[in-house]
């Protein structure tokens, strides 16, 4: 009913990273330009850090997508929350090793060692990447770290893109972890959209998901909403599909101040100013009439002098 009121054929602020609805914003462009060219130029960890719903899950999609078509060997951690065995089984099934359940630690590293010499030697580049890396467990780190130790004469078997949140880069202060952080060859940071990306990125999903409507949001709409998500693309897509719930409950067409304001309030992890903004709506209006009065003020005044 929700999409039929709206004329769309998908929600288009689902909160699953789908990569169909992938922009390539300025932030995340730059952190994928980092990412190809480190892989393609080095040889030890990238590490991408971004707050809470920056859209890491996403560019680790995207990334793998691309690498795959490539002809690159990949694996993939999504939960890192996992012990050194485990972890090596793990990569050791993702590149095709000769693994059993069974296996003593030291063959099962002989047996990943010996897969990724003979992908070197079909010159297969293997990337591991790794989400969520704030949750992964010293020990496992370690492992990883040992791992990446493996090398032909020339280069590195394995290379790993980490992914995680702020507290990733508290944990790499750790003097336990120092070899670790000095093996990072190259850091990004995922920051939030700019105004400019965040109305390319609201369009973007709208026009993907077949709304016809292209001004479905209101001008003043989008901007409240940049406001109160700081342009974090997780409660981009929080705020926009409650203003939308709103609008269909009252059977409204288009999104204006009302259903924005309302999804905000609803909303505890809306950014304070957009907040205030919000709720203050009329207040705002006030302040800002007030501040254009006082800036005209003087050249009024000024003005008045010479007429009399
Ligand atoms: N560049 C983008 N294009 C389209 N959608 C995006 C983009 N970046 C993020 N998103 C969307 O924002 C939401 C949050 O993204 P994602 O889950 O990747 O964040 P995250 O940084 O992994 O969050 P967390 O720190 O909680 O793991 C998802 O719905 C995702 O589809
Ligand atoms: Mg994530």
């Amino acid at each position: 009913m929700y999409l039929q009121h709206f004329s769309l054929s998908e929600k288009p602020f689902s909160l699953t990273p789908d990569t169909q609805l992938f922009l390539r914003s300025k932030s995340h462009q730059e952190a994928l330009n980092t990412i190809l060219l480190a892989l393609k130029y080095s040889e030890g960890f990238i590490k991408i850090v971004g707050e809470v719903g920056t859209g890491k899950t996403m560019l680790c999609r995207i990334l793998l997508s691309i690498l795959n078509k490539r002809d690159i060997v990949t694996a993939y951690v999504p939960n890192p929350w996992i012990n050194p065995d485990e972890i090596k089984a793990f990569i050791a099934k993702e590149i095709g090793a000769n693994y059993d359940e069974n296996m003593p630690a030291h063959e099962l590293t002989s047996s990943i060692y010996e897969r990724l010499l003979t992908l070197a030697g079909e010159k297969k580049q293997v990337i591991l990447i790794v989400d969520e890396t704030q949750t992964m467990p010293r020990e496992t780190i370690e492992a990883l770290r040992l791992l990446t130790n493996l090398e032909t004469e020339k280069r590195k078997l394995l290379q790993v893109v980490i992914f995680g949140q702020p507290e990733l880069d508290k944990m790499l202060k750790r003097s336990d972890l120092r070899q670790l952080k000095q093996r990072i060859v190259f850091s990004e940071y995922l920051k939030p959209l700019n105004f400019h990306d965040f109305k390319s990125y609201v369009r973007h999903r709208l026009r993907v998901c077949g709304a016809k409507n292209e001004a479905l949001f209101s001008r003043t709409s989008l901007l409240l909403i940049y406001l109160a998500s700081a342009g974090i693309p997780r409660l981009i897509n929080i705020l926009c599909h409650k203003s939308m719930m709103v609008a269909y409950g009252r059977g409204d067409r288009s999104i204006g101040v009302f259903h924005v304001t309302k999804a905000i309030s609803d909303t505890s992890e809306s950014h304070w100013f957009g907040k205030f903004v919000t709720l203050r709506w009329q207040f705002t209006w006030l302040a800002v009439f007030a501040a254009s009065v006082v800036a005209n003020y003087s050249e009024v005044t000024t003005g008045l002098s010479k007429i009399f």
